[in-house]
Protein backbone atom coordinates (compact mmCIF):
# COMPACT_ATOMS: atom_id res chain seq x y z
CA UNK A 1 0.00 0.00 0.00
CA UNK A 2 1.54 3.67 -0.99
CA UNK A 3 1.57 5.97 1.31
CA UNK A 4 1.92 10.01 0.41
CA UNK A 5 4.63 11.95 0.88
CA UNK A 6 2.28 14.87 1.97
CA UNK A 7 -0.65 14.88 3.35
CA UNK A 8 -3.36 16.32 0.53
CA UNK A 9 -4.23 18.71 3.52
CA UNK A 10 -0.96 20.58 2.97
CA UNK A 11 1.50 21.03 5.82
CA UNK A 12 2.74 23.44 8.56
CA UNK A 13 4.68 26.29 7.34
CA UNK A 14 8.05 25.22 9.21
CA UNK A 15 8.89 22.95 12.35
CA UNK A 16 7.82 26.30 14.70
CA UNK A 17 4.41 26.44 13.22
CA UNK A 18 3.79 22.51 14.45
CA UNK A 19 5.16 23.60 18.10
CA UNK A 20 2.97 26.29 18.03
CA UNK A 21 -0.07 24.36 16.97
CA UNK A 22 1.09 21.40 19.33
CA UNK A 23 1.58 23.22 21.77
CA UNK A 24 -2.08 25.27 21.47
CA UNK A 25 -3.65 21.85 21.20
CA UNK A 26 -1.85 20.93 24.80
CA UNK A 27 -2.83 24.16 26.24
CA UNK A 28 -5.93 24.41 27.14
CA UNK A 29 -8.77 24.08 29.64
CA UNK A 30 -7.00 20.99 31.04
CA UNK A 31 -3.85 23.48 31.89
CA UNK A 32 -6.02 26.56 33.49
CA UNK A 33 -9.01 25.39 34.82
CA UNK A 34 -8.36 21.03 35.08
CA UNK A 35 -5.03 20.94 36.69
CA UNK A 36 -5.10 23.74 39.57
CA UNK A 37 -9.00 22.24 40.57
CA UNK A 38 -7.59 18.59 40.68
CA UNK A 39 -4.42 19.62 42.30
CA UNK A 40 -6.86 21.15 45.23
CA UNK A 41 -9.07 18.50 45.71
CA UNK A 42 -5.73 16.08 45.98
CA UNK A 43 -3.91 18.22 48.45
CA UNK A 44 -1.75 19.64 46.53
CA UNK A 45 2.74 19.24 46.24
CA UNK A 46 2.55 15.18 45.78
CA UNK A 47 0.30 14.69 43.50
CA UNK A 48 1.30 17.56 41.20
CA UNK A 49 5.00 15.15 41.71
CA UNK A 50 3.09 12.32 40.34
CA UNK A 51 1.58 14.17 37.64
CA UNK A 52 5.18 15.20 36.55
CA UNK A 53 6.38 11.75 36.85
CA UNK A 54 3.43 10.69 34.73
CA UNK A 55 4.70 13.47 31.86
CA UNK A 56 8.12 12.26 31.71
CA UNK A 57 7.64 8.58 31.79
CA UNK A 58 4.40 8.12 29.97
CA UNK A 59 3.65 11.71 28.20
CA UNK A 60 6.57 12.48 26.38
CA UNK A 61 7.30 8.68 25.05
CA UNK A 62 3.78 8.30 23.70
CA UNK A 63 4.10 11.83 22.50
CA UNK A 64 6.72 11.15 19.96
CA UNK A 65 5.13 8.20 19.54
CA UNK A 66 1.91 9.49 18.31
CA UNK A 67 4.08 12.05 16.01
CA UNK A 68 5.94 9.83 14.72
CA UNK A 69 2.98 7.73 13.71
CA UNK A 70 1.33 10.17 12.25
CA UNK A 71 3.95 12.16 10.25
CA UNK A 72 4.78 8.34 8.90
CA UNK A 73 1.50 7.72 7.82
CA UNK A 74 0.63 11.86 6.65
CA UNK A 75 -3.31 10.85 6.73
CA UNK A 76 -6.33 10.47 9.07
CA UNK A 77 -5.66 8.57 12.22
CA UNK A 78 -7.45 5.62 10.61
CA UNK A 79 -6.11 5.49 7.22
CA UNK A 80 -2.65 6.45 9.31
CA UNK A 81 -2.65 3.38 11.36
CA UNK A 82 -4.49 1.17 8.39
CA UNK A 83 -1.42 2.25 5.86
CA UNK A 84 1.42 1.80 8.68
CA UNK A 85 -0.22 -1.87 9.32
CA UNK A 86 -0.30 -3.19 6.24
CA UNK A 87 3.36 -1.98 5.43
CA UNK A 88 4.63 -4.46 8.30
CA UNK A 89 2.02 -7.21 6.99
CA UNK A 90 -0.06 -6.69 10.36
CA UNK A 91 -3.47 -6.59 10.81
CA UNK A 92 -5.69 -4.12 8.89
CA UNK A 93 -8.06 -4.05 12.77
CA UNK A 94 -5.29 -1.32 13.78
CA UNK A 95 -7.33 1.05 12.06
CA UNK A 96 -9.93 0.86 14.91
CA UNK A 97 -7.43 2.26 17.45
CA UNK A 98 -7.94 5.66 15.00
CA UNK A 99 -11.16 5.06 15.42
CA UNK A 100 -11.06 5.38 18.57
CA UNK A 101 -9.14 8.75 18.48
CA UNK A 102 -11.45 10.13 16.95
CA UNK A 103 -14.67 8.99 18.87
CA UNK A 104 -12.49 10.53 21.94
CA UNK A 105 -12.05 13.50 20.51
CA UNK A 106 -15.76 14.18 19.28
CA UNK A 107 -16.81 13.41 23.21
CA UNK A 108 -14.25 15.55 25.08
CA UNK A 109 -15.08 18.57 22.18
CA UNK A 110 -18.93 17.57 23.58
CA UNK A 111 -18.18 18.74 27.37
CA UNK A 112 -15.32 20.91 26.46
CA UNK A 113 -17.43 22.97 24.32
CA UNK A 114 -19.28 23.84 27.37
CA UNK A 115 -17.13 24.64 29.74
CA UNK A 116 -15.23 27.14 27.09
CA UNK A 117 -18.76 28.49 26.63
CA UNK A 118 -19.12 29.02 30.54
CA UNK A 119 -15.76 31.03 30.13
CA UNK A 120 -16.65 32.87 27.42
CA UNK A 121 -19.61 34.25 29.19
CA UNK A 122 -17.87 35.18 31.79
CA UNK A 123 -15.39 37.31 29.86
CA UNK A 124 -18.31 39.75 29.31
CA UNK A 125 -19.72 39.27 33.18
CA UNK A 126 -15.89 39.89 34.67
CA UNK A 127 -15.18 43.36 31.99
CA UNK A 128 -18.97 44.34 32.88
CA UNK A 129 -18.00 44.45 36.65
CA UNK A 130 -20.37 41.70 37.92
CA UNK A 131 -17.99 40.48 40.62
CA UNK A 132 -17.23 43.65 42.20
CA UNK A 133 -16.88 43.21 45.81
CA UNK A 134 -18.94 40.01 45.44
CA UNK A 135 -19.85 37.52 47.99
CA UNK A 136 -19.25 33.52 47.97
CA UNK A 137 -22.85 33.57 48.33
CA UNK A 138 -23.12 35.65 45.14
CA UNK A 139 -20.35 34.04 43.07
CA UNK A 140 -22.29 30.81 43.70
CA UNK A 141 -25.29 32.61 42.62
CA UNK A 142 -23.59 33.66 39.41
CA UNK A 143 -22.40 30.78 38.21
CA UNK A 144 -25.82 28.68 39.05
CA UNK A 145 -27.85 31.40 37.41
CA UNK A 146 -25.55 30.58 34.14
CA UNK A 147 -25.27 26.63 34.42
CA UNK A 148 -29.14 26.10 35.75
CA UNK A 149 -30.62 27.91 32.56
CA UNK A 150 -30.43 25.74 29.81
CA UNK A 151 -31.11 28.27 27.04
CA UNK A 152 -28.05 30.74 28.39
CA UNK A 153 -25.53 27.27 28.34
CA UNK A 154 -26.52 26.33 24.74
CA UNK A 155 -26.35 29.70 23.30
CA UNK A 156 -22.30 29.72 24.52
CA UNK A 157 -21.68 26.46 23.49
CA UNK A 158 -23.01 27.00 20.36
CA UNK A 159 -20.68 30.55 19.92
CA UNK A 160 -18.29 28.28 20.82
CA UNK A 161 -18.46 25.67 18.14
CA UNK A 162 -18.42 28.05 15.59
CA UNK A 163 -15.91 29.84 16.54
CA UNK A 164 -14.21 26.32 16.27
CA UNK A 165 -15.76 25.87 13.21
CA UNK A 166 -14.92 28.61 11.32
CA UNK A 167 -10.70 28.41 11.87
CA UNK A 168 -11.29 24.47 10.99
CA UNK A 169 -12.95 25.24 7.74
CA UNK A 170 -9.85 27.59 6.67
CA UNK A 171 -7.47 24.97 6.48
CA UNK A 172 -4.20 23.72 8.37
CA UNK A 173 -2.00 27.13 7.06
CA UNK A 174 -4.91 29.60 6.75
CA UNK A 175 -6.71 28.66 9.96
CA UNK A 176 -5.02 26.65 12.17
CA UNK A 177 -1.87 28.07 11.58
CA UNK A 178 -2.92 31.57 11.79
CA UNK A 179 -4.87 31.21 14.58
CA UNK A 180 -1.94 29.83 17.29
CA UNK A 181 0.62 32.38 16.12
CA UNK A 182 -1.94 35.49 16.94
CA UNK A 183 -3.25 32.99 20.08
CA UNK A 184 -0.14 31.69 22.03
CA UNK A 185 1.71 34.54 22.24
CA UNK A 186 -1.23 36.65 23.11
CA UNK A 187 -2.14 33.73 25.74
CA UNK A 188 1.12 33.47 27.11
CA UNK A 189 1.82 37.68 27.84
CA UNK A 190 -1.79 37.59 29.82
CA UNK A 191 -0.43 34.31 32.25
CA UNK A 192 2.55 36.30 33.12
CA UNK A 193 0.57 39.11 33.73
CA UNK A 194 -1.49 37.19 35.60
CA UNK A 195 1.24 35.79 37.68
CA UNK A 196 2.79 39.33 38.05
CA UNK A 197 -0.52 39.97 40.05
CA UNK A 198 -0.85 37.01 41.90
CA UNK A 199 2.97 37.33 43.02
CA UNK A 200 1.68 40.97 44.69
CA UNK A 201 0.25 38.99 47.02
CA UNK A 202 3.05 38.78 49.91
CA UNK A 203 3.03 35.83 51.70
CA UNK A 204 -0.05 33.96 49.86
CA UNK A 205 2.19 34.11 46.74
CA UNK A 206 4.85 31.63 49.13
CA UNK A 207 1.54 29.89 50.52
CA UNK A 208 0.37 29.22 47.33
CA UNK A 209 4.18 28.01 45.83
CA UNK A 210 4.06 25.74 48.93
CA UNK A 211 0.69 24.38 48.10
CA UNK A 212 1.94 23.24 44.62
CA UNK A 213 4.87 22.23 45.77
CA UNK A 214 5.24 20.70 48.39
CA UNK A 215 4.55 17.18 48.87
CA UNK A 216 2.72 15.39 51.42
CA UNK A 217 2.10 11.44 50.37
CA UNK A 218 -0.12 11.19 53.06
CA UNK A 219 -2.61 12.67 50.91
CA UNK A 220 -2.13 10.47 47.95
CA UNK A 221 -4.99 7.86 47.20
CA UNK A 222 -4.86 5.48 44.71
CA UNK A 223 -7.77 7.50 42.62
CA UNK A 224 -5.15 10.51 42.68
CA UNK A 225 -2.47 8.45 40.89
CA UNK A 226 -5.07 7.46 38.06
CA UNK A 227 -6.14 10.92 37.98
CA UNK A 228 -2.71 12.41 37.40
CA UNK A 229 -1.98 9.68 34.69
CA UNK A 230 -5.08 10.52 32.99
CA UNK A 231 -4.44 14.25 33.32
CA UNK A 232 -1.39 13.97 31.99
CA UNK A 233 -2.90 12.29 28.26
CA UNK A 234 -5.08 15.03 28.46
CA UNK A 235 -3.04 17.90 29.20
CA UNK A 236 -0.73 16.91 26.11
CA UNK A 237 -3.61 15.82 24.08
CA UNK A 238 -2.25 12.39 23.49
CA UNK A 239 -4.07 8.68 23.25
CA UNK A 240 -6.88 9.89 20.76
CA UNK A 241 -4.95 11.06 17.86
CA UNK A 242 -5.21 14.85 17.86
CA UNK A 243 -0.78 14.94 18.19
CA UNK A 244 -0.98 12.25 15.67
CA UNK A 245 -2.83 13.73 13.06
CA UNK A 246 -0.98 17.30 13.60
CA UNK A 247 2.23 15.09 13.40
CA UNK A 248 0.83 14.34 9.91
CA UNK A 249 0.99 17.78 8.23
CA UNK A 250 4.66 18.02 10.15
CA UNK A 251 7.80 18.46 7.51
CA UNK A 252 9.95 15.72 6.92
CA UNK A 253 13.10 16.80 8.42
CA UNK A 254 11.67 18.45 11.91
CA UNK A 255 13.17 16.30 14.62
CA UNK A 256 10.52 14.37 16.42
CA UNK A 257 12.45 14.14 20.08
CA UNK A 258 12.94 18.39 19.76
CA UNK A 259 9.51 18.79 18.89
CA UNK A 260 7.96 16.81 21.55
CA UNK A 261 10.22 17.48 24.23
CA UNK A 262 9.13 21.40 23.39
CA UNK A 263 5.91 20.83 23.38
CA UNK A 264 6.10 18.88 26.77
CA UNK A 265 8.09 22.05 28.48
CA UNK A 266 5.88 24.26 27.30
CA UNK A 267 2.60 22.79 28.30
CA UNK A 268 3.71 22.24 31.63
CA UNK A 269 5.07 25.41 32.20
CA UNK A 270 1.65 26.77 31.49
CA UNK A 271 -0.30 24.32 34.26
CA UNK A 272 2.19 25.43 36.79
CA UNK A 273 2.38 28.94 36.17
CA UNK A 274 -1.33 28.99 36.34
CA UNK A 275 -1.29 27.36 39.75
CA UNK A 276 1.16 30.33 40.81
CA UNK A 277 -1.37 32.83 38.89
CA UNK A 278 -4.71 31.38 41.06
CA UNK A 279 -3.81 29.80 44.13
CA UNK A 280 -2.15 32.56 45.60
CA UNK A 281 -5.51 34.71 44.91
CA UNK A 282 -7.37 31.85 46.33
CA UNK A 283 -5.32 31.84 49.82
CA UNK A 284 -5.21 35.41 50.12
CA UNK A 285 -8.99 36.17 49.93
CA UNK A 286 -9.05 32.84 52.79
CA UNK A 287 -11.07 30.52 50.20
CA UNK A 288 -10.56 26.58 49.72
CA UNK A 289 -8.02 25.38 47.19
CA UNK A 290 -10.59 22.13 47.19
CA UNK A 291 -13.85 23.58 45.24
CA UNK A 292 -13.47 21.08 42.89
CA UNK A 293 -14.58 22.22 39.10
CA UNK A 294 -16.15 25.54 40.24
CA UNK A 295 -12.40 26.69 41.69
CA UNK A 296 -12.14 28.61 38.81
CA UNK A 297 -15.85 30.09 38.24
CA UNK A 298 -17.03 30.58 41.87
CA UNK A 299 -14.02 30.75 43.82
CA UNK A 300 -11.45 32.67 41.84
CA UNK A 301 -14.16 35.60 40.68
CA UNK A 302 -14.62 35.86 44.78
CA UNK A 303 -10.88 36.74 44.59
CA UNK A 304 -10.91 39.21 41.64
CA UNK A 305 -14.00 41.16 43.40
CA UNK A 306 -11.88 41.77 46.19
CA UNK A 307 -8.69 43.03 44.88
CA UNK A 308 -7.21 46.29 42.88
CA UNK A 309 -7.99 45.92 39.36
CA UNK A 310 -9.88 42.90 39.73
CA UNK A 311 -12.35 43.59 37.22
CA UNK A 312 -9.48 44.27 34.62
CA UNK A 313 -7.53 41.14 35.43
CA UNK A 314 -10.57 38.81 35.92
CA UNK A 315 -11.30 39.24 32.63
CA UNK A 316 -7.96 39.05 31.16
CA UNK A 317 -8.17 36.04 33.14
CA UNK A 318 -10.82 34.62 31.80
CA UNK A 319 -10.42 35.89 28.07
CA UNK A 320 -7.30 33.88 28.69
CA UNK A 321 -9.06 30.61 29.18
CA UNK A 322 -11.12 31.37 26.12
CA UNK A 323 -7.77 31.48 23.97
CA UNK A 324 -6.51 28.21 25.69
CA UNK A 325 -9.41 26.36 24.84
CA UNK A 326 -9.85 27.70 21.48
CA UNK A 327 -6.75 26.25 19.96
CA UNK A 328 -7.54 23.13 22.05
CA UNK A 329 -10.68 21.84 20.34
CA UNK A 330 -9.49 22.44 16.69
CA UNK A 331 -7.22 19.88 17.48
CA UNK A 332 -10.16 17.76 19.05
CA UNK A 333 -11.72 18.38 16.07
CA UNK A 334 -9.46 18.18 13.23
CA UNK A 335 -8.92 14.06 13.31
CA UNK A 336 -12.49 13.86 12.60
CA UNK A 337 -12.49 16.56 9.83
CA UNK A 338 -9.35 15.13 8.17
CA UNK A 339 -11.42 11.76 7.89
CA UNK A 340 -14.42 13.35 6.28
CA UNK A 341 -12.27 14.94 3.97
CA UNK A 342 -10.09 11.68 2.73
CA UNK A 343 -12.50 9.04 3.02
CA UNK A 344 -15.98 10.93 2.43
CA UNK A 345 -14.61 13.27 -0.81
CA UNK A 346 -16.23 16.35 1.04
CA UNK A 347 -14.95 19.78 1.36
CA UNK A 348 -13.08 20.40 3.80
CA UNK A 349 -16.02 23.66 4.85
CA UNK A 350 -18.61 21.04 4.77
CA UNK A 351 -16.23 18.60 6.77
CA UNK A 352 -16.40 21.27 9.67
CA UNK A 353 -19.61 22.26 9.38
CA UNK A 354 -20.90 17.87 9.59
CA UNK A 355 -18.22 17.36 12.14
CA UNK A 356 -19.59 20.47 14.33
CA UNK A 357 -22.47 20.18 14.41
CA UNK A 358 -22.50 16.45 15.35
CA UNK A 359 -20.68 17.44 18.15
CA UNK A 360 -22.81 20.30 19.18
CA UNK A 361 -25.98 18.17 18.98
CA UNK A 362 -23.94 15.67 21.32
CA UNK A 363 -23.20 18.31 23.79
CA UNK A 364 -26.48 18.72 24.53
CA UNK A 365 -25.90 15.90 26.65
CA UNK A 366 -23.45 17.80 29.07
CA UNK A 367 -25.68 21.02 28.45
CA UNK A 368 -28.68 19.60 30.44
CA UNK A 369 -26.25 17.68 32.95
CA UNK A 370 -26.34 21.11 34.62
CA UNK A 371 -29.88 21.98 34.22
CA UNK A 372 -32.72 20.23 33.59
CA UNK A 373 -30.86 16.32 32.83
CA UNK A 374 -29.19 16.62 36.17
CA UNK A 375 -30.90 13.88 37.30
CA UNK A 376 -29.99 11.91 34.83
CA UNK A 377 -27.39 9.57 35.80
CA UNK A 378 -25.58 6.47 35.10
CA UNK A 379 -22.67 4.95 37.96
CA UNK A 380 -23.72 7.79 39.79
CA UNK A 381 -22.37 10.06 37.51
CA UNK A 382 -23.75 12.78 35.67
CA UNK A 383 -23.59 12.52 32.17
CA UNK A 384 -20.50 15.40 32.32
CA UNK A 385 -19.20 13.54 34.86
CA UNK A 386 -19.68 10.60 32.95
CA UNK A 387 -18.12 11.85 29.66
CA UNK A 388 -15.37 13.29 31.99
CA UNK A 389 -14.37 10.33 33.13
CA UNK A 390 -14.78 7.79 30.28
CA UNK A 391 -12.58 10.04 28.26
CA UNK A 392 -10.06 11.05 30.32
CA UNK A 393 -9.36 8.14 32.43
CA UNK A 394 -10.09 5.44 30.37
CA UNK A 395 -9.95 5.84 26.66
CA UNK A 396 -7.29 8.07 27.24
CA UNK A 397 -5.09 5.60 28.58
CA UNK A 398 -6.24 2.56 26.78
CA UNK A 399 -5.56 5.01 23.45
CA UNK A 400 -1.73 5.54 24.71
CA UNK A 401 -1.59 1.98 25.59
CA UNK A 402 -2.42 0.85 21.97
CA UNK A 403 -0.41 3.46 20.89
CA UNK A 404 3.08 2.15 23.06
CA UNK A 405 2.44 -1.06 21.34
CA UNK A 406 1.61 -0.23 18.23
CA UNK A 407 4.98 2.08 17.88
CA UNK A 408 6.80 -0.53 20.42
CA UNK A 409 5.59 -3.82 18.87
CA UNK A 410 3.53 -3.16 15.39
CA UNK A 411 6.23 -0.93 13.72
CA UNK A 412 9.36 -2.63 12.70
CA UNK A 413 12.67 -1.20 14.45
CA UNK A 414 13.57 -0.02 10.98
CA UNK A 415 10.87 2.21 10.46
CA UNK A 416 10.57 3.76 13.98
CA UNK A 417 13.99 4.18 13.49
CA UNK A 418 14.04 6.10 10.32
CA UNK A 419 11.09 8.07 10.78
CA UNK A 420 12.50 9.64 14.39
CA UNK A 421 16.38 10.09 12.81
CA UNK A 422 18.11 10.70 16.42
CA UNK A 423 21.71 10.70 16.52
CA UNK A 424 23.46 9.49 18.87
CA UNK A 425 21.93 5.96 18.07
CA UNK A 426 21.26 5.39 22.48
CA UNK A 427 18.49 7.77 22.44
CA UNK A 428 16.65 5.51 20.08
CA UNK A 429 17.66 2.25 21.85
CA UNK A 430 16.28 4.49 24.85
CA UNK A 431 13.40 5.45 23.84
CA UNK A 432 12.92 1.99 21.79
CA UNK A 433 13.32 -0.10 25.51
CA UNK A 434 10.92 2.79 27.13
CA UNK A 435 8.11 2.60 24.37
CA UNK A 436 8.05 -1.16 24.64
CA UNK A 437 8.51 -1.85 28.31
CA UNK A 438 8.33 0.78 30.96
CA UNK A 439 5.14 2.71 29.69
CA UNK A 440 3.19 0.40 28.31
CA UNK A 441 3.92 -1.26 32.27
CA UNK A 442 3.30 2.40 33.88
CA UNK A 443 -0.41 2.67 31.84
CA UNK A 444 -1.40 -0.86 32.83
CA UNK A 445 -0.42 -1.15 36.32
CA UNK A 446 -1.78 2.01 36.81
CA UNK A 447 -4.60 1.90 34.89
CA UNK A 448 -5.86 -1.81 36.01
CA UNK A 449 -4.85 -1.62 39.43
CA UNK A 450 -7.27 1.28 39.89
CA UNK A 451 -10.11 0.07 37.90
CA UNK A 452 -9.78 -3.04 40.17
CA UNK A 453 -8.33 -5.45 37.44
CA UNK A 454 -5.46 -6.28 38.65
N1 LIG B 1 -4.92 19.24 25.95
C1 LIG B 1 -6.08 20.05 26.01
C2 LIG B 1 -6.18 20.64 27.41
O1 LIG B 1 -5.33 20.46 28.21
C3 LIG B 1 -7.33 19.33 25.63
C4 LIG B 1 -7.18 18.54 24.40
C5 LIG B 1 -7.00 19.02 23.15
C6 LIG B 1 -7.11 17.15 24.33
N2 LIG B 1 -6.84 17.96 22.29
C7 LIG B 1 -6.91 16.82 22.99
C8 LIG B 1 -7.21 16.17 25.28
C9 LIG B 1 -6.79 15.51 22.61
C10 LIG B 1 -7.10 14.86 24.89
C11 LIG B 1 -6.87 14.53 23.58
O2 LIG B 1 -7.13 21.30 27.72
Amino acid sequence: MSRPNQSIHGQWSSRWAFILAATGSAVGLGNIWKFPYITGEYGGGAFVLVYLLCLAVIGLPVMMAEVLIGRRGRQNPVNGLRTLAAEEGKHKGWRYLGWGGVVAGFLILSYYSVIAGEALAYVFRSFAGVFEGVTPDGAHHIYTSLTSDAERLLAWHTIFIIMTMIIVSRGVQGGLEKAVKFLMPALLGLLLLLVGYASNTGVYFDQGLDFLFKADFSKLTSGAVLTAMGHAFFTLSLGMGAIMVYGSYLPQKASILKVSLSISIADTAVALLAGMAIFPLVFANGLSPAAGPGLIFETLPIAFGHMPGGTFFGGLFFLLLVFAAWSSAISLIEPAVAWLVENKNVSRRRAAVIAGFSVWLFGLLTVFSFNIGSQWTLFGKTMFDLLDYLTANIMLPLGGLLITIFAGWVMSQNSTREELAVKPAFIYTAWRFIIRYITPAAISIIFFKVVGIL
